[in-house]
């Protein structure tokens, strides 16, 4: 069965739920499929590469995702949260498969959410200069986010992701089945990056199943990867929430892992706030009016995510994290909707952020 839409990477769609969703990742010979729905996980045998003699499952602790990649497998279980995304975490990949004799024509199989599929993903990429990964994303933001498009990548004590490569994936596996043990607050920073997709086209999920759910945002991500794969223009977009996001998480209201407080944000809580702070900056520059705000409120408060700068937030600390944020070329730059969808916008005026920063404090 194939509805494909003219344009649209989301090839197969089955509303009964029984056959995977299929999207494509248009990217020439290193496009590949990613497969979406309960069960998926287990076609990891049939995405194997050619000649692949062993696997490295590379995984976390409380994880429990078992996979069968049908070949000879060593599991690796590295630690949870932001620390473990460094060098040293690669390294002790690396050396694991070294010594259980893993070439390049071998495979490496990501379980897990983010942070397991950027490390793991980076690990691959330098392995016998660079050996295939598919990833089995298992939690929510990295089914529709972190397991798609080919960025990984570790972090280093002056920042975050500050070293990693573009090594796409030989497939995904969006095994929705995965997601039933994750935990409430891991569901919420999921649903704060499908907020960020309703204002990139991806909107009224509601009816749908949650592989359906899953699929569009992925074909949003697809589309939007195949059109500029190294982030040189277009790609930016999906950093849409993300500027004010980074700037919460580097001045110290983010967890590092999923131990965290109630106080604290996870990651897509954090873009959540920002989802809310790009719109109202859009409209004090004039891009948009107030039902587009209003829209934005709405979304993001309709999956239970802050639409507030938390407690002690300072916004003269924020736009300082905010002005040093990767994404920024000199000037403030920030992705910001207006008439033709979200955009980059640079050279924003500091007082106009500040005057937006505003209108998130307390609720309102
Ligand atoms: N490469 C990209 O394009 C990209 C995009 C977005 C985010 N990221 C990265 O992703 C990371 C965040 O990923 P995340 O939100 O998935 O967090 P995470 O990987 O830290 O996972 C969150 C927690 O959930 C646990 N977990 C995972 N799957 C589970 C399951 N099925 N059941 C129960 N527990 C489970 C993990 O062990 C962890 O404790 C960040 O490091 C961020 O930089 C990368």
């Amino acid at each position: 069965m194939s509805d494909r839409a003219p344009g649209s990477a989301w090839s197969q769609h089955d509303p009964g739920g029984l056959e995977p969703i299929r999207v494509r990742v248009e990217l020439g010979e290193r496009g590949y499929e990613v497969l979406v729905g309960p069960g998926v996980r287990r076609e990891l045998s049939s995405c194997l590469p050619p000649g692949a003699r062993r696997a490295t499952v590379v995984t976390q602790a409380g994880i429990g995702v078992d996979v069968d990649p049908g070949v000879p497998c060593q599991v690796v279980t590295i630690p949870d949260g932001e620390k473990a995304k460094s060098l040293a975490t690669v390294e002790e990949i690396c050396r694991f498969m070294a010594r259980g004799d893993m070439h390049r024509s071998d495979v490496v199989v990501a379980v897990g959410g983010g942070v397991v599929t950027d490390v793991a993903g980076y690990a691959a990429s330098s392995y016998h200069r660079g050996t295939a990964v598919i990833n089995v994303p298992t939690t929510l933001l990295g089914q529709v986010d972190a397991a798609i498009g080919g960025k990984t990548g570790v972090n280093l004590p002056e920042g975050k992701n500050l070293v990693g490569s573009f090594w796409q994936p030989l497939g995904v596996l969006c095994d929705t089945e995965t997601l039933a043990g994750l935990p409430a607050r891991e569901w919420r920073s999921g649903h704060g990056e499908m907020a960020k997709y309703a204002f990139l086209g991806v909107e009224d999920l509601d009816s749908l199943s949650l592989a359906e759910q899953v699929a569009r945002c992925v074909a949003c991500k697809a589309e939007v990867v195949a059109s500029d794969e190294r982030e040189g223009g277009r790609r930016m977009i999906l950093n849409y929430g993300h500027t004010l996001a980074h700037a919460l998480e580097a001045a110290g209201f983010a967890s590092e892992d999923a131990s965290s407080s109630e106080a604290e944000l996870r990651h897509g809580e954090a873009v959540g706030i920002g989802l809310v702070f790009a719109a109202e900056l859009a409209q004090l520059m004039g891009r948009i009016g107030t039902s587009r705000v209003e829209r934005h409120r709405g979304v993001v408060s309709g999956y239970d995510l802050p639409v507030s700068l938390p407690p002690g937030a300072d916004p003269a600390t924020l736009v300082q994290f905010m002005t040093r944020d990767k994404k920024s070329a000199g000037g403030l730059t920030l992705m910001l909707d207006g008439p033709g969808g979200v955009e980059p916008v640079h050279e924003v005026r500091p007082e106009l952020v500040h005057e937006a920063l505003d209108a998130l404090r307390g609720d309102r």
